[in-house]
């Protein structure tokens, strides 16, 4: 099944199609696309600050869209419906227990300024007006060749080389003296690699090492439930070569001058250490480096939010793969972990079946009663939201797979959790 984008989010395959649907689908997670941006750009920062929002009507629209097919489950109607919860043994039929901002302003104290020929006006003040998007102040696009780059609140190291930033003392005193945030636990300290992962959010430019400015941010965005702070080496100018091909004639800044940044990423997945693997990189001759980069989770500490329709989540140890008798179907969708893309993907499924039962003049279908919303993390590195589909209410107790091997990588389970349809679709017409 070809997988499509929309917004930041991209479907991966139906595992229905998949000969066992309850078996943990490695290769939907290993084809899936990445979304398009799994960290902050280290070129544009303009854009830094725009209030981050789940685009849930675009995810809905692509997910309805793409759920066409009808799925059904080997045990379904009164077998499947019979007991309201269960069992894995089939036999005890207990019932489970209940369950902003605007664009970057131009840093006043910057003290950079266009080379010759640049095509855009430098300006030292603070923005008097609601600034045109993609651009800071309204009239200076970073973009543009050599262009002054924005914020850059951190001190200039001297002299401006890579080997004096990466041992500037300053910075790593603020990584280390850096104090926990309450609710989160400090996952890694200090290193040169800012986190990479599928699991990326938004980032925003802060104006110090503001650890709690950075959990302030993710405590007040959707899906955040873990941190990244560091900093980094940019330039000041928009690095350009005097280019033809690259319609950049007259302008020559191959390696300007450097600015400080502290970055705050935030994440949709916990993170540690081995997903801090981005060291900067080139602008053309301009060296980005990163460092004092310190990560803080609370994944472990994040119930996640409740899905209309559902009661509240009920958090398991691993996830379901052994319910395949009652399974629907699964999904992969690579991204921060999201269980509404979940109940999104439920909704759709039974509203398909019902149409389709309706079509046939059938007078059942079999509904999506429950769902299991885990993040997949490949080697330690968040993937995205696996979703697997059941007709009938599972005890917790089928929630026993914690991870596994599939050739050299090691697939984990993190955030599982089910939800039951708060009133149980009967599935008759
Ligand atoms: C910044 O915003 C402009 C205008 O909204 C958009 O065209 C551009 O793609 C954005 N850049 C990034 C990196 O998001
Ligand atoms: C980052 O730090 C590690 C451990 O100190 C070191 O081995 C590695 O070479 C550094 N990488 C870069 C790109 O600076
Ligand atoms: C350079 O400018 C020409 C004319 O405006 C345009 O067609 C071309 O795509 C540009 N090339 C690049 C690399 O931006
Ligand atoms: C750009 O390159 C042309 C020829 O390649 C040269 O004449 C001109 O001086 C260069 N301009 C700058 C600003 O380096
Ligand atoms: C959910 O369960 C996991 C695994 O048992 C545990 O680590 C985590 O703290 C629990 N989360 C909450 C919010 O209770
Ligand atoms: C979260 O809980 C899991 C399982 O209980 C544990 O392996 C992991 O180390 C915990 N993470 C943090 C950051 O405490």
């Amino acid at each position: 099944m070809r997988s499509v984008f929309f917004a930041a989010v991209a479907i991966a395959r139906l595992a229905a199609a998949a000969p066992t649907p309850q078996q943990f689908d490695f290769a939907a997670v290993l084809d899936a696309p990445s979304p398009s941006a799994t960290g902050p750009p280290l070129t544009v920062v303009a854009n830094a600050t725009s209030t981050f929002s789940v685009d849930t009507a675009s995810i809905a629209a692509s997910v309805s869209a793409e759920v066409t097919t009808v799925a059904t489950a080997s045990i379904t109607g009164a077998s499947a419906s019979a007991a309201s919860t269960q069992e894995p043994s089939s036999t005890g039929l207990a019932k489970r227990g209940p369950l902003s901002s605007s664009p970057t302003v131009a840093s006043t104290k910057s003290t950079v300024s266009p080379q010759s020929g640049t095509s855009t006006t430098s300006s030292q003040t603070a923005c008097p007006t609601t600034p045109e998007a993609g651009t800071y102040c309204g009239f200076i696009n970073p973009e543009d060749p050599c262009a002054p780059q924005p914020d850059g609140d951190g001190p200039r190291v001297t002299p401006d080389t890579v080997a004096a930033f990466e041992a500037y003392p300053a910075f790593h005193a603020d990584a280390l003296k850096a104090i926990t945030p309450a609710g989160y636990v400090e996952t890694f300290k200090d290193l040169n690699g800012s986190t990479s992962a599928n699991s990326y959010i938004t980032f925003k430019t802060l104006t110090s090492y503001s650890v709690s400015d950075c959990a302030n941010l993710c405590d007040t965005t959707t899906l955040c439930t873990a941190f990244n702070i560091y900093i980094e080496r940019d330039p000041s100018l928009n690095p350009t070569l005097n280019d033809t091909a690259a319609n950049t004639t007259g302008q020559y800044c191959p390696n300007p001058s450097s600015i400080t940044n502290y970055k705050c990423s935030l994440w949709g997945s916990s993170i540690d250490a081995t997903s801090a693997t981005n060291y900067g990189d080139y602008r053309e001759q301009f060296q980005v480096v990163i460092v004092a980069s310190n990560g803080y989770d609370k994944t472990n500490n994040t119930t996640p939010p409740t899905c209309p329709g559902y009661e509240q989540p009920s958090n398991c140890t691993g996830a379901i793969s052994s319910g395949g008798s009652y399974c629907l179907g699964s999904r992969f969708f690579p991204g921060p972990y999201n269980p509404s893309v979940c109940g999104i993907y439920a909704d759709a499924q039974t509203a398909t079946n019902k149409a389709a039962a309706k079509d046939r003049g059938v007078s059942s279908y079999v509904p999506s009663n429950m769902f299991n919303a885990y993040m997949v993390k490949k080697n330690s590195v968040a993937q995205g939201t696996y979703c697997s589909l059941f007709n009938t209410v599972l005890s917790d107790s089928w929630a026993s797979f914690e991870g596994g091997w599939s050739g050299q990588n090691y697939f984990g389970v993190e955030s599982s959790w089910t939800y039951a349809l708060s009133v149980q679709d009967d599935g008759k017409l």
